[in-house]
């Protein structure tokens, strides 16, 4: 049986950042003026990456206090029950060992979970060989379609984090991947998302990944039989089918399945010997290092991936023995606490100056948001405090252009995490201008001007009417966290996505809430099956909608045209 949370708001830690944050006047200026030493006392390493945590509205006191709640919470027993595979999923009964997808082969006995005797080390890496031996084949040309052609695109189908975390990982290491093999995605039961996916290729040469841990998701096997459909449609049309047998085989070679639900996976026509396990212990949203990445293991190959998977491990081994006043995600994790639940944050933007991480924002909002957007705690008593913020973003430099203006003026605190590299993903040719020195510029001018802002003074200075000036002033003391590593490379990226899963990991013990269910996007999942008869015209389903509801299907069935 796992522990009561304990009420934050109870402990003593709590009270003091309560005082502290009355009449809190943060004045990074100054305290930049006065504390030559301040950028030393609050950056911190982990891994490859540089956290400078200079630009946060934090001073000694509100840090101390920060980590005494911490330690009043019991959070570094329950991070040890995480790793030793404890049921921290409480509402799920399940234990909680993403950390385990990392664990390298050879991890020493005491540090290997077992769960009911099962050495969950070993049986990790079964599935990871046998992904990578698949892998391999594909990127080879050993593994071929039924027409004997090499696969030269490979279509995940999934959703959530069957699909966030690939997608996101594939567009990140493009720089990565293998020359005429594709990967795209499809998630979105908008039957558009299929058809504009799956336009101009062709299916003698696409190999379907069907992603699912339940493999009962809705989107996920409705896009299945459109795109099973839309293979035999194309090879038949080719000629290359002429019989039942031959279908059969055709989604024998065209399709393989990744999910917890091996015994669901035959139904559909997959091999199983094509089929890749994972386990109920990793959550959709911490799967991206499972087999859920088999696209990614054949986009960027086995070598790389493990190279990703080692990344995650360094920063989970991090997280597992840093000191608290040196550990990053533990510290990241408290910061947000400080932000949402004492200076009234209600976001916090995650802003990559990396095109290529154009999906780790969207990646973000799910980890983040469905860990920790809840309203009661493991033991089913209402949270205590507000919880989890919403998390947004967009690659830089592309948000300065759109929403920046509120970060820099306008009335709401936004935290913001810039995420930057020293390198551009992309050596730069003999005698090319160096735009990624432009780019890390806009970075640094960013976190700047929304440390420090302009005053009235220094707007005046530069020769401003003074009607204009107020609306030139920047007050500053807009609180940025700066990551940065040498390069994007696997290893990073694996340890900026662990990163993240500490921290909401950290949020979430405060908090006292189970990071790792889901329960609410269930109701919209059941009341989906009881409207869509209704749409379809069965007066009986129609009856048991709200008015709302039965006025917009009324103006569905007038407006559809078929
Ligand atoms: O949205 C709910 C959810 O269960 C996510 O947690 C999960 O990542 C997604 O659906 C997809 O689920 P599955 O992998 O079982 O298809």
């Amino acid at each position: 049986m796992t522990a009561a949370p304990v009420d934050p708001t109870s402990t003593s830690a709590w009270a003091r950042l309560a005082s502290l944050a009355e009449g809190f006047s943060p004045d990074l200026r100054a305290w930049f003026d006065q504390d030559p030493g301040r950028v030393e006392r609050l950056t911190r390493t982990a891994g490859d990456l540089r956290v400078d945590l200079s630009k946060s509205l934090v001073d000694d006191d509100v840090l101390a206090a920060l980590l005494d709640l911490a330690e009043e919470i019991g959070l570094a027993a329950r991070r040890e029950a995480m790793f030793r595979g404890e049921r921290i999923n409480v509402t799920e009964d399940r234990a909680v060992l993403h950390t385990a997808l990392r664990l390298p082969r050879d991890t020493p006995a005491d540090r290997r979970p077992t769960l009911d005797g099962q050495d969950v080390v070993a049986d990790v890496h079964e599935v990871l060989d046998r992904v990578y031996a698949f892998a391999d084949r594909v990127r080879s040309g050993d593994w071929t379609g039924v027409t004997g052609e090499r696969v030269r695109t490979v279509v995940n189908i999934g959703i959530g984090g069957s699909d966030l975390g690939p997608v996101m990982a594939y567009e990140a290491l493009a720089a990565y991947r293998q020359e005429g093999l594709e990967c795209r995605f499809i998630s979105n039961i908008d039957p558009t998302d299929a058809a504009t996916t799956l336009a101009g290729l062709d299916p003698a040469t696409t190999l379907f990944i069907v992603s699912s841990k339940t493999f009962g998701t809705l989107e996920t096997l409705t896009n299945a039989r459109l795109c099973r459909q839309w293979l035999l449609d194309g090879l038949r049309e080719r000629g290359d089918l002429t019989d039942e047998p031959g279908e059969r085989a055709a989604v024998v070679q065209h399709f393989v399945a990744v999910s917890t639900a091996l015994d669901k996976v035959a139904d559909f026509g997959i091999d199983p010997d094509n089929a890749f396990g994972f386990w109920d212990w990793v959550g959709g949203r911490y799967s991206l290092d499972s087999a859920i990445g088999t696209s990614l293991a054949i986009a960027i190959g086995p070598e790389r991936f493990a190279e990703l998977l080692a990344g995650f491990h360094a920063m989970d081994e991090h997280f597992r023995t840093a000191p608290a006043a040196d550990n990053v995600p533990l510290l990241m994790g408290l910061l947000n606490v400080w932000y949402t639940d004492f200076l009234g944050a209600e976001t916090h933007a995650v802003l990559p100056y990396s095109q290529l991480l154009h999906r780790f924002p969207a990646y973000l909002q799910q980890l983040t948001m469905e860990s920790n957007g809840k309203g009661v705690r493991w033991d089913g008593s209402p949270v205590t405090t507000e919880t989890g913020e919403v998390f947004w973003g967009e690659p830089g430099t592309n948000g300065q252009h759109a929403f920046y203006q509120l970060l820099h003026q306008g009335t709401r605190l936004v935290p913001a995490d810039f995420v930057a590299f020293a390198n551009p993903a992309y050596p730069l040719a003999d005698g090319e201008e160096d735009v990624h020195e432009l780019f890390l510029a806009n970075f640094l001018a960013q976190t700047r001007a929304l440390a420090f802002g302009k005053t009235a003074d220094e707007v005046r200075a530069e020769g401003t009417e003074e009607s204009i000036v107020p609306a030139r002033v920047f007050t500053g003391n807009r609180p940025t966290t700066s990551i940065i590593a040498p390069d994007l490379t696997p290893s990073v990226l694996g340890q900026l996505v662990a990163l993240y899963e500490h921290i909401t990991f950290t949020q979430g013990v405060v908090w006292g809430i189970d990071s790792f269910d889901q329960w609410g996007v269930e109701l919209g999942k059941q009341l989906a099956q009881q409207v869509g008869p209704a749409l379809a015209g069965d007066a009986d389903a129609l009856a048991e909608q709200d008015a709302s509801t039965r006025a917009l299907i009324a103006y569905y069935q007038e407006h559809r045209r078929r």
